[in-house]
């Protein structure tokens, strides 16, 4: 009762090449339930890819939006925002840095 699961990983993770993410776009990592976004070279910002209604995985990104396949919310995938309920809560920012060139969360 009360609280909010982590969507956050509790390890850092490897998330791959920082170049797989677009400048000024930003990259859904499925499996790892992560968004990094890309608001310019070599600056890099990672949320929670788990939606903030009822914790299911954003299953893309359109247009700067992530959404959510369960029942249609939409974030700000460069902020985290809602865009588009029924979820009234941001996603959650993650820190994210870049080491020789890979992304690394948490
Ligand atoms: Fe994402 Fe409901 S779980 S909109």
């Amino acid at each position: 009762s009360g609280g909010n699961t982590p969507a956050t990983p509790t390890a850092p993770v490897e998330l791959g090449a920082a170049a797989d993410v677009p400048v000024g776009g930003a990259k859904l990592y499925r499996e790892r339930k992560l968004i990094v976004s890309c608001p310019a070279e070599g600056q890099y910002k990672a949320f929670s890819a788990q939606c903030t209604h009822a914790g299911c995985v954003l299953d893309k990104i359109d247009e700067g939006e992530g959404n959510c396949p369960c029942h249609g919310s939409r974030f700000d995938v460069s902020t985290g925002k809602v865009l588009r309920g029924p979820a009234d809560r941001p996603l959650p920012e993650v820190p994210v840095r870049a080491e020789n060139g890979r992304l690394v969360a948490g």
